[in-house]
């Protein structure tokens, strides 16, 4: 998720249960470029297992680029692609979802990154631009003649932004069409009937995104101690922004309070003084000021 999905967030998750973090959206071009801001963004821990850098880009070539700069860094597992985000600025140049639109392009890049790197390739998608253009089936194909190691469906079309129905069951028309390439589910999964309902459709592995920003231990079902988790990302966040301090004219404090308080409000959502702290967010100015925020759930 961009914006969110930071090191801090996924070493979080993964020590929750996550078996496979992915990296926030990362543009090729910038990339091939070398532009410092688009690197940091690439930025690991030493103790993230198992993380995919996450592209995207409406260029093959630049694509296929991007990737090998991005395996020869030596920290991702595997590489994936975006095909799916419906943000205008990510459209109007071709990417994400636009793709749904153009899929012999899809096709090139797809075969493109995949020729170019070793390491695995996989791509995150939709049903289809929207419920009167359901494209997945030709997607399904596109993938198997690509080479790619899965197919990522949030069983949504466009149109639906990130809300309304998942069609579990055009995603189990889809897992069948896919046939030996494996198809991973996501939509909505928060808790065990809906990730229970999500694999009946036969997915090889469930991605879950929201519903980690508020617990991250949805991985396993369980609930977590929200002050012990907010403690924890409140330290791996300041190891983060201490990392930033070359882009940035914020220290390493000033940009984890700005970035935290996005973070805090969530650890706490629905427990008592939840609404009160999330009316004094902007009186929150230091670590200190966090830490005692943190404080006041123990
Ligand atoms: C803030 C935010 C940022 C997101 N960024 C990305 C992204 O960079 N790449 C992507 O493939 N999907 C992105 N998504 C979509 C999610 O990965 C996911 O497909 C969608 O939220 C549905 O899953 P969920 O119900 O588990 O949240 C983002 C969603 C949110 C809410």
């Amino acid at each position: 998720m961009a914006e969110f999905t930071t090191p801090p967030m996924r070493v979080l998750c993964e020590a929750c249960g996550a078996a496979r973090t992915y990296t926030e959206m990362v543009n090729a071009e910038g990339i091939c470029r070398a532009s410092p801001k688009t690197l940091f963004l690439l930025e690991t821990f030493p103790e993230e297992r198992n993380v995919w850098a996450h592209l995207y880009g409406p260029e093959p070539d630049r694509l296929a680029e991007a990737a090998q700069r991005v395996e020869a860094l030596g920290r991702f597992q595997g590489i994936d692609l975006n095909a799916g985000c419906p943000v205008p600025r990510i459209t109007a140049q071709g990417a994400g979802s636009a793709l749904l639109k153009d899929l012999p392009r899809l096709g090139k890049i797809l075969e493109a990154v995949v020729r170019a790197v070793r390491l695995p390739v996989t791509f995150k998608t939709r049903l289809g631009p929207h419920p009167g253009a359901p494209v997945w089936r030709e997607v399904i194909h596109i993938a198997r003649e690509s080479g790619v190691a899965a197919v990522s469906l949030h069983a949504r079309f466009t149109s639906q932004g990130h809300a309304g129905t998942v069609h579990l069951d055009l995603l189990r028309q889809a897992v069948e069409a896919a046939d030996d390439l494996p198809v991973f589910g996501n939509g909505s999964i928060v808790d065990r009937p809906s990730a229970e309902a999500m694999a009946a459709t036969g997915v090889r592995a469930l991605l879950i995104a929201r519903a980690a920003l508020e617990n991250p231990c949805v991985f396993t079902f369980s609930k977590g101690n929200p002050c012990d988790l907010a403690e924890r990302h409140l330290d791996l966040e300041l190891r983060y922004r201490a990392l930033a301090q070359a882009f940035s004219r914020l220290t390493p404090e000033e940009a984890t309070v700005l970035t935290f308080r996005k973070h805090l409000f969530r650890y706490f959502k629905g427990l008592p003084g939840a609404n009160a702290l999330r009316g004094r967010l902007m009186d929150l100015h230091t670590i200190a000021d966090l830490r005692a925020a943190i404080a006041t759930f123990r």
